[in-house]
């Protein structure tokens, strides 16, 4: 059974919260969007109030085992002392001596960062001496990193072999919201699927069908089917652009006569999951359909998920993040929560006795 912060007693105990600060950087290093910051506060919050030591964990970018300055979470520690108006301390590293000393002289409600876990190869390779050591500094375990919890790594899958475990509120909400969308969903629902890669989005596409009336992908996604000969359970299910935005022989935007074809759908929806962008919307003169698309689903009384990098940072330039019902935090862990697979994060909580 999956146990949550409610099920622990937490004064005066470290807790080791395992978050997902991997937010996105500027090429000077500063955060473009602390959404995932921004997410994890209830849960900090909460362990403050009730007396909790805490012990932030979390990685940044993708440093491939070694320390790399810019990747240092720095701006993240800063970010939540502006969010929490509280003092944080940063360690240097996330294991060691002087960390575990720390963690033993800290006081109720004091924060302690760890820096960033994949400085360690370890981290990525679940290496279990290495899970051992981060677990050293906690007596209970929170994963509230919704959007790693597909990867099996030290900090996901290896701490809670060790230390009474549980779900933080955000991975709670993350969990709850998609496997009703998966469960019950108000009809006529539709998912909008954009973006590329249609390998990471084929398996969520096929599992989405079967409960989705509707499923609207964008042009580059159906050039992929057609060129991989991908085929799906419910092809009829499946509405494909009509026309596109050219240039330079390729398709960058869905033409005006598919936006009226997704509008026509989305003014009947009930509920909208929308992952992946309609068209190449780093460039403005490409926007235009899932700007259209975007706005149709907040006017609409449905009810409206987003998710997925490219379509939150989308979301939230366009200024439209509060008016959708839910926004996930995650990207890859998202889809596959979607396709129906077990998030190894997620499992290893919900064998905890
Ligand atoms: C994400 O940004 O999707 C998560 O933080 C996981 O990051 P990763 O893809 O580098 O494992």
């Amino acid at each position: 059974m999956l146990k949550t912060l409610k099920d622990f007693n937490l004064q005066n105990k470290r807790v080791l919260v395992r978050c997902d600060f991997n937010v996105p950087l500027d090429e000077r290093g500063n955060i473009l969007d602390d959404f995932r910051i921004k997410q994890t506060i209830p849960t900090i919050k909460y362990l403050i109030e009730k007396g909790a030591k805490l012990l932030l964990m979390s990685h940044l970018g993708r440093p491939g085992g070694r320390v790399v300055e810019s990747l240092r979470l720095t701006l993240i520690q800063d970010k939540l002392m502006e969010y929490l108006d509280l003092s944080i301390t940063k360690a240097a590293d996330c294991i060691g001596p002087e960390v575990e000393k720390w963690s033993q002289e800290m006081n109720p409600g004091e924060i302690l960062l760890l820096e960033n876990l994949r400085f360690h190869k370890e981290e990525e390779t679940n290496d279990d001496k290495f899970a051992k050591e981060l677990a050293k500094m906690g007596d209970i375990y929170i994963n509230d990193a919704f959007a790693v919890s597909h990867r099996t790594h030290a900090s996901i899958v290896g701490v809670p072999e060790y230390l009474p475990s549980g779900a933080g509120f955000l991975l709670e909400k993350e969990i709850k919201v998609l496997s009703d969308l998966l469960k019950n969903p108000k009809k006529p629902m539709i998912a909008i699927i954009g973006g590329v890669k249609v390998e990471t989005k084929a398996k969520v596409i096929d599992k989405i069908s079967e409960i989705a009336d509707w499923v609207l992908v964008s042009n580059v996604i159906q050039k992929e089917i057609e060129e991989k000969s991908i085929s799906f359970k419910y092809p009829k299910k499946i509405i494909k652009p009509v026309d596109g935005i050219k240039k330079d022989g390729k398709i960058l935007d869905i033409g005006p006569k598919t936006i009226n074809l997704f509008l026509e759908k989305i003014v009947l929806a009930k509920t909208i999951f929308w992952s992946g962008p309609l068209g190449k919307i780093e460039k403005k003169e490409f926007q235009k359909g899932s700007l259209k698309i975007a706005k149709a689903i907040i006017k609409g009384k449905s009810f409206s998920l987003g998710g997925g990098g490219e379509t939150v940072k989308f979301i939230n330039k366009i200024g439209f993040r509060e008016k959708f019902n839910h926004i996930s935090t995650g990207g890859g862990a998202m889809l596959k929560f979607l396709s129906g697979d077990k998030l190894p994060g997620i499992e290893v909580l919900e064998l905890q006795k």
